[in-house]
């Protein structure tokens, strides 16, 4: 009788344990949330896309992104010069030690460099300027919270776009121009593009904003972030609330994807330039998390869900970046959280997509629902050559660290 208690005491016992230790190292079967779920306001996402830039060697095996190849000629790109996209604009930089430091294996900062090459190309006799462009696979994005690890060019002439884009009229977007960085602040363009009408050239009244951040952001790494619910889009800068607008029927109705750009036209109305030096932006990490619009994954993340009881114990908060991210000198523990590099918490498992992908080498990016990735998979397969052959056009490119 005794023994038989205390046997169940035990076994109660641990149980409990369990749970707590399925709260605190839980994994997240039931979602991701921005507040915890006890507090006044929380937001629940079902799925997520997490790039670690500052540990990718070679960027062809991050299924998640396409990079970009395009070009708009000067008329298109309204500029005096025209726009051209290169893989060999996107150079990796990896930490040289995972573990800690933040030193890349080419100098510098670790992280994925997107490069705006000061002197000019010229395509079909006319002058372009070469950037860099990364859109998400991911193009079943439908609310979201999203954020990007960024140090921008010194070098005045180039902008950076980070945005989600569904069309010219439903796009969440901000734009940070060098030429409107000082040695104490940064401007960020924080637009809204509406159903409703108003894009670039004819915003609505209330759907763009220019707000001041007290950081030289060419100087160090900070965090950029935006969130989409169904009652309010915000914006913020280091975790800090920079502008929200809450009017509904101003907000996008189509699901969409992530963009990343960093291009100069040498418009002097927008991005300026061309700028006087090689610029490079530097990115260390995307974040977001979001429901999707794709039934498949719905469906696959109300089945995860399920199988463990549907239980807000099995949604995990996101942390909210405070201040600056930090990587010189800090402990493991305190460098950029990202769930999907966590491995005793093994919290990810069978939710991400670039895993799949890396496991099915490649197969599943090409798949109907998630983009165009088998041209990708192509295109990056030449990508050393073509940057050797960009190396032999473009001299003055001559390594990652003559871009700053
Ligand atoms: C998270 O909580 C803060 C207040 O602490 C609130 O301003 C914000 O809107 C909340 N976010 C969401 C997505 O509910
Ligand atoms: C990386 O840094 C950690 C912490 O300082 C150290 O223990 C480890 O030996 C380093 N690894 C390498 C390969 O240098
Ligand atoms: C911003 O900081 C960088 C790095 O310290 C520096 O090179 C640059 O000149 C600064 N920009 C301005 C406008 O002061
Ligand atoms: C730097 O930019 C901020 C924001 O635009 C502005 O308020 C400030 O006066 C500028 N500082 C200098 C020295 O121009
Ligand atoms: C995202 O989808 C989940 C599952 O359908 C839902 O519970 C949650 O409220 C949605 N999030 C938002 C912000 O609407
Ligand atoms: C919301 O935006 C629409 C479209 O611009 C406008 O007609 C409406 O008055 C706005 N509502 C509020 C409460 O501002
Ligand atoms: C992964 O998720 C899919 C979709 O819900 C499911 O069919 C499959 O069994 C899962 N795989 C594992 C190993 O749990
Ligand atoms: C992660 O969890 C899944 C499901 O419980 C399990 O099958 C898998 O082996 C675990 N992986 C690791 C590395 O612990
Ligand atoms: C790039 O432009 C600068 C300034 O016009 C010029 O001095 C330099 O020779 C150019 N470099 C190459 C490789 O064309």
């Amino acid at each position: 009788m005794a023994l038989s208690s205390w046997k169940s005491w035990a076994f109660l016992v641990v149980l409990s344990l369990l749970r707590l230790a399925s709260r605190v190292n839980g994994v997240c079967e039931c979602g991701y949330s921005v507040n915890s779920t006890s507090d006044p306001e929380y937001a629940v996402f079902t799925d997520l896309l997490e790039s670690d830039f500052t540990r990718i060697k070679n960027f062809e095996d991050d299924t998640d992104w396409q990079p970009q190849v395009w070009e708009l000629d000067p008329v298109a790109a309204l500029g005096p010069y025209g726009r051209a996209t290169r893989l060999q604009a996107i150079v990796p930089n990896p930490a040289v030690n995972l573990s800690i430091n933040s030193k890349g294996i080419y100098g510098g900062h670790a992280g994925l460099n997107l490069l705006v090459p000061r002197n000019y190309t010229v395509i079909k006799g006319e002058k372009y300027l070469i950037g860099a462009e990364l859109d998400s696979t991911r193009n079943d994005m439908f609310y979201g919270t999203f954020r990007i690890g960024y140090r921008t060019t010194k070098w005045p002439g180039t902008c950076f776009g980070f945005y989600w884009y569904h069309d010219d009229n439903q796009e969440i977007d901000i734009e940070l121009l060098s030429r409107q960085i000082n040695a104490t602040h940064t401007l960020l363009n924080l637009v809204l593009h509406t159903p409703v009408g108003g894009s670039n050239l004819d915003a609505l009244p209330g759907t763009f904003e220019v707000a001041a951040i007290p950081y030289n952001s060419s100087a160090e790494i900070h965090e950029l972030r935006f969130d989409w619910t169904p009652t309010a889009i915000t914006w913020y800068h280091d975790g800090q609330q920079v502008w929200t607008i809450s009017n509904a029927t101003l907000f996008p109705l189509e699901p969409g994807h992530l963009v990343i750009t960093h291009w100069s036209n040498g418009n002097s109305l927008w991005s300026g330039g061309p700028p006087e030096g090689n610029a490079a932006l530097l990115l260390t990490y995307v974040k977001a998390y979001f429901n999707s619009s794709d039934v498949q994954r719905q469906m696959d993340h109300e089945v995860r869900c399920q199988a463990v009881g549907g239980s807000d114990d099995r949604i995990c908060e996101i942390p909210t970046q405070k201040g600056p991210p930090r990587y010189d000198g800090v402990k493991v523990g305190e460098l950029p959280y990202f769930f999907s590099n966590d491995q005793a918490r093994n919290a990810t498992f069978n939710q991400t997509v670039y895993e799949d992908v890396k496991k099915s080498e490649g197969e599943k990016a090409g798949g109907a629902g998630y983009g165009h990735g088998a041209g990708w998979a192509q295109a990056a397969q030449c990508s050393v050559a073509l940057w050797m052959v960009f190396l032999v056009l473009m001299p003055m490119v001559g390594g990652v660290m003559r871009f700053v």
